[in-house]
């Protein structure tokens, strides 16, 4: 196996009550690596971390670390540490003390400790709180803090549970940058897990798209956002157009009831397409100058653009504009062949 994989998890499988939740998974984490999973609620991703911290064990499968296999390992012989979204720090102790239970635990001596936990502390912006209780923590301070007392014992992995899901919008980026920060400035892995797609493309070097317990696509934000696989991966990653359609031959497609150029090739003749357009790669045009024309259903201003409904032969594109149009309006819509992504039918 390449030697920078330091997690493998192989053909895993798990059912609960006769449900099967992850059906053969197969995923390779390398070493400093950023790698989140992304997936509607239930989709398993809570799950497959399990797998990896050695909460749980697959029913069929295994975990190999190092190349080695930890189905059966428990989670403290393991070098992973895991931060949940409730942080279950101790409301008694204080910051210094939360940070340095573990240390204690293990009894490692007492000057390596006010040092190991001191530079948690600085890693985690949070000098001058050491002897604050937790209950008089803000909730981002309370997440700092958690991610400081899973980290002074120097994992090399860690793996986060939707960490910032408690914490308000403008909290959550800023959390966002420190946590990519504080990942590069130790040099070890992370897996991540959100359902917040925007969050995944912000952070990771790869992203793992899940749905339904199968992976459906693994890629870098770019590949994730601009070639998404199927039609589910690409409804999930941004807001798209997705419209049945046919390829009838290389570079030339069908769908709205109008023939695009576009890029794709290496379909069979005729076959049924999903094609995805994103909102923000449609152009409002004059309606003479549309490739398609339609009526303006409505307009909401989004800060920073205008998303629009347009009505056109009983298909309602969704298109993001910084130009405004009225509603009722007759407009023309313009696609390049560049915007179009043609994808395999797929059930999702
Ligand atoms: N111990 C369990 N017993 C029974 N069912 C379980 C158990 N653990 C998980 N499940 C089920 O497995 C599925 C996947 O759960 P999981 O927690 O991995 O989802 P998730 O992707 O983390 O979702 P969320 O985003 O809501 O946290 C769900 O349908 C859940 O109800
Ligand atoms: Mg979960």
């Amino acid at each position: 196996m390449e030697d920078n994989v330091i997690v493998r998890l192989d053909n895993c499988s798990i059912a609960f009550d006769g449900e099967t939740v992850l059906n053969n998974l197969s995923l390779d984490i390398h070493d400093e690596e950023f790698v989140t999973l992304l997936g509607p609620s239930g989709c398993g991703k809570t799950t497959t971390l399990r797998f990896i911290g050695g909460f749980l064990t697959p029913d069929s499968g295994r975990v190999l670390f190092d190349g080695k296999d930890v189905t059966h390992v428990p989670p403290y012989k393991r070098e992973v540490n895991t931060v949940f979204q409730r942080y279950a720090l101790f409301p008694h102790l204080n910051v210094f003390e939360n940070i340095a239970f573990g240390l204690r635990l293990k009894k490692v001596p007492e000057n390596e400790i006010k040092e190991l936990v001191g530079e948690m502390i600085e890693l985690v912006n949070l000098r001058g709180f050491e002897s604050r209780k937790i209950g008089a923590m803000s909730g981002g301070q309370q997440q700092r803090v958690a991610i400081a007392r899973a980290l002074v014992n120097k994992p090399r992995i860690l793996l986060l549970d939707e960490p910032l899901g408690a914490l308000d919008l403008k909290l959550r980026k800023d959390m966002q940058v420190e946590l990519k920060r504080i990942q590069q400035q130790l040099d070890i892995t992370f897996v991540y897990v959100t359902h917040d797609q925007e969050e995944a493309l912000t952070m990771s070097d790869t992203v793992v798209v899940m749905n339904d317990g199968i992976i459906q696509q693994i890629g870098t934000p770019e590949d994730i956002y601009n070639e998404p696989r199927n039609a589910f991966v690409a409804d999930f990653i941004g807001e798209s157009n997705i419209i049945e359609g046919i390829m009838h031959e290389d570079y030339l497609v069908q769908f709205a009831g109008e023939k695009f150029k576009c890029v794709d090739k290496g379909f069979e003749k005729d076959e049924f397409v999903d094609v995805v357009v994103r909102p923000e790669d449609i152009q409002i045009v004059t309606p003479n100058k549309g490739d398609l024309w339609g009526v303006v259903k409505s307009v909401v201003f989004k800060g920073v653009h205008f998303e629009m409904l347009i009505e056109q032969a009983g298909y309602t594109w969704k298109v993001h504009s910084t130009q405004s149009a009225e509603p009722g309006a007759q407009v023309g819509l313009k696609i390049g062949p560049d915007e179009i992504h043609i994808m395999k039918r797929s059930e999702a």
